[in-house]
C-alpha cells in the first residue's frame, strides 16, 4: 500500500516542519511544445531525486490539456505549442511536484475504480489495493438479496476511516438501493468525502460524521448502526515503519491515516470490538490490512470477541493477503 524509501533511508530528512527550496529549470524565453515541457521536466526531476519522472510530467501535462493521459492526446496535440499560460501553469505545478507533493494532489484529482475523485493534502490518497477491497465487498453484497435495483430489502454499510470517500462513494456508485454511513476522525477527510459526495451525485444515499472511533465509541453505535456491512481500510502500518516511508507520504498524508500503532492493531481492534454492536444479523466485516495481519486479527478476535467469527483471508491480485473478512453469524 505505502512506497518505501529507496536505498539509504529518508529517516530524519523528511519531515512536515523542514524549510526546503526547489529550483525550477528556467522558464523557456521561446515557445515550448507539450511534449518538450515533458521532456524538460522529466530530466528536472531525474536530476533531483523525484520519484516516477516521467509518470509525474505525463500526468501534468495531460490533465492541464484535458486529457486523462497522455497516450490519448495525440501527436497532433503532443506537437503543438502550448500557449505561455498553459506553459506558465506546467512550470507552477510541476514546481509543486518538485517539492515531493504527489502527483494526485498537484493535479488535485485521482480515479479509483470508475470514480473520478477531488484530492486535498492532507487526505489519504486512495491506493490501488483497495479497489480489491471494494471489489470483494461488492462480490459478497450482490450475491445476497437487496442488492438490485427495486429490490425490497435493503443494504447499509458503515466505512470507518473514509478519507477521500473512495470506498463508500464506490459502493454506491455499483449498487444503486445502498445506503452508507461513513466516519472519520479528521475534518478534512469528512468534508472532501462530502464534496465528492455531491460531486458525483450520491450525497442522498449518505451520512457522514466527524467521529473518533475510538475515543467516540458511544456516538458510532448510536449514530451508525445497525447496518449489513462494516468495511474499513484503516490505518495500519506499525509505527516502526512509519520513518521509511517516501516523502512524498511524509510530508504531505496524514499521519494518523498511516500509523496503526506498534503493532498496526490500534484502530483494527476498536473496530472489531464495536463491530457486534454495528452489525445486523449475518453482518460482515471487511477489513484491508497488512499482510502480517491475518493470523494476529485471527487469534485476537478468538480471545476477545466471542459475538464475532472469523471467516476468511483474502489475497491481493500480487497474492499477498491483505483483505480479512469476519461475521456475527455462527
Ligand atoms: C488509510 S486511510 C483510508 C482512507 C480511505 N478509506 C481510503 O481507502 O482511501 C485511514 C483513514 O482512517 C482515518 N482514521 C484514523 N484513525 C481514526 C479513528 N480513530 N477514528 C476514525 N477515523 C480514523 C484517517 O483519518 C484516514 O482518513
Amino acid at each position: 500500500m505505502y512506497c518505501r524509501a529507496r536505498s539509504g533511508g529518508l529517516k530524519g530528512i523528511c519531515g512536515s516542519h523542514a524549510v526546503h527550496t526547489y529550483s525550477a529549470p528556467t522558464f523557456p524565453a521561446a515557445s515550448i511544445t507539450a511534449l518538450q515541457a515533458v521532456a524538460v521536466w522529466k530530466r528536472h526531476f531525474e536530476e533531483r531525486g523525484v520519484t516516477e519522472p516521467d509518470h509525474s510530467s505525463q500526468h501534468i501535462i495531460a490533465h492541464l490539456l484535458g486529457a486523462k493521459t497522455i497516450e490519448s492526446l495525440g501527436q497532433e496535440k503532443l506537437t503543438e505549442f502550448l500557449s505561455h499560460e498553459k506553459a506558465e501553469r506546467m512550470w507552477e505545478l510541476c514546481t509543486r511536484r518538485l517539492s515531493r507533493m504527489p502527483v494526485q494532489y498537484v493535479i488535485e484529482e485521482w480515479d479509483f475504480r470508475d470514480l473520478t475523485l477531488k484530492m486535498r493534502p492532507p487526505v489519504f490518497i486512495p491506493r490501488p489495493e483497495t479497489e480489491e477491497l471494494v471489489e470483494l465487498v461488492l462480490a459478497d453484497l450482490q450475491m445476497k438479496p437487496g442488492a438490485a435495483v427495486g429490490a425490497e430489502a435493503q443494504h447499509t454499510c458503515l466505512e470507518v476511516g473514509c478519507g477521500s470517500g473512495a470506498i463508500s462513494l464506490s459502493l454506491l456508485k455499483s449498487l444503486p438501493q445502498l445506503k452508507a454511513v461513513a466516519l472519520d476522525q479528521s475534518q478534512d477527510a469528512v468534508d472532501l468525502t462530502r464534496e465528492n459526495a455531491f460531486r458525483l451525485g450520491l450525497q442522498d444515499r449518505l451520512q457522514v460524521h466527524h467521529i473518533d472511533v475510538i475515543k467516540d465509541a458511544d456516538a458510532v453505535v448510536s449514530l451508525c448502526s445497525p447496518v449489513s456491512t462494516l468495511v474499513s481500510n484503516p490505518p495500519y502500518l506499525f509505527s516502526e515503519d512509519m520513518t521509511s516511508l517516501e516523502p512524498e507520504i511524509l510530508r504531505f498524508e496524514d499521519h494518523a491515516a498511516l500509523d496503526g500503532g506498534k503493532d498496526g492493531l490500534r484502530v483494527i481492534k476498536q473496530i472489531l470490538t464495536l463491530a457486534p454492536q454495528i452489525l445486523s444479523n449475518h453482518g460482515r466485516v471487511y477489513l484491508e490490512v497488512d499482510p502480517r495481519h491475518p493470523p494476529l486479527i485471527q487469534r485476537w478476535v478468538e480471545a476477545h470477541v466471542e459475538e464475532l467469527h472469523y471467516v476468511e483471508t483474502q489475497h491481493d491480485v500480487t497474492g499477498r493477503p491483505r483483505f480479512c473478512i469476519l461475521g456475527t453469524e455462527k
